[in-house]
């Protein structure tokens, strides 16, 4: 598995976010995006996993077995398959009058498994990311650090071949970081590619590469 940007530019309208990003993430490897609010983290995430067309360059999966579509029809119709992206988005979307247990069984229902073995693999997700008896709760009325817990088990619960994660301790405290680096990482072990955007120096360090986004340049650091 290998997920490469190559050359990539944004622009929103007439806003220049960054350019000439390169990058590659192999199997297993972790990468930090760190840099201010307004960086282009979000956008270079959203780039890497296919949500957005970059204005200039390419994002290729496993050597050109998937590339960039020209346009969101094509985008739509053509791979990476879902269970290929595992998720954290930074706005923690969630099924809000559902329970933390459905939320996190969604990805594997819509893989096909049956809702109670889905139930399982969802319940011992949870039980990782430390929300042990919290699976009946509903998503509305659990603290936003658990409810950015449920959001990391639902991205993590399907195995991704590549996690893409942003800012997914930006509401936890310094233990509930480390519950959750563990959870994650233990399926780096198993080989997922790991891409999170942080300001969280903990988190970073861990990564084994960090690139930082500043003035419209993404640098190694
Ligand atoms: N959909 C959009 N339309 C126009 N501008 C956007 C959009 N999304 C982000 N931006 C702008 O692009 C820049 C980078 O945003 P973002 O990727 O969210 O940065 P970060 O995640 O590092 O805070 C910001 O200036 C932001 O206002
Ligand atoms: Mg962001």
């Amino acid at each position: 598995m290998s997920l490469e940007a190559i050359g990539v530019s944004h622009s929103y309208q007439s806003t220049k976010v960054f350019r000439d990003v390169n990058l590659v993430v192999e199997e297993g490897q972790s990468v930090a995006l760190m840099g201010p609010s307004g960086s282009g983290k979000t956008t270079l995430l959203s780039i890497l996993g296919f949500l957005t067309t970059p204005s200039e360059g390419a994002v290729v999966l496993d050597q050109g077995s998937a590339t960039q579509p020209q346009d969101s029809s094509e985008m739509r119709s053509s791979p990476p398959l879902p269970s290929s992206f595992g998720w954290v988005f930074q706005s923690m979307n969630s099924l809000k009058y559902r329970t933390a247990l459905d939320n996190v069984s969604l990805p594997l229902l819509a893989m096909g498994y049956d809702r109670s073995t889905a139930g399982l693999v969802a319940e011992s997700t949870l039980d990782k990311v430390g929300l042990r008896g919290l699976g009946t709760a509903l998503a509305h009325t659990l603290s936003g650090g658990e409810l950015q817990r449920v959001c990391v088990a639902r991205a993590l619960v399907s195995k991704p071949r590549i996690l893409l994660a942003d800012e997914p301790t930006g509401h936890l405290d310094r233990t509930n970081t480390g519950v959750v680096l563990d959870a994650i990482w233990a399926l780096k072990d198993d080989g997922t590619a790991v891409v999170i955007a942080t300001h969280d120096p903990e988190v970073a360090l861990r990564c084994e590469r960090r690139f930082r986004l500043t003035e419209g340049k993404v640098i190694q650091e």
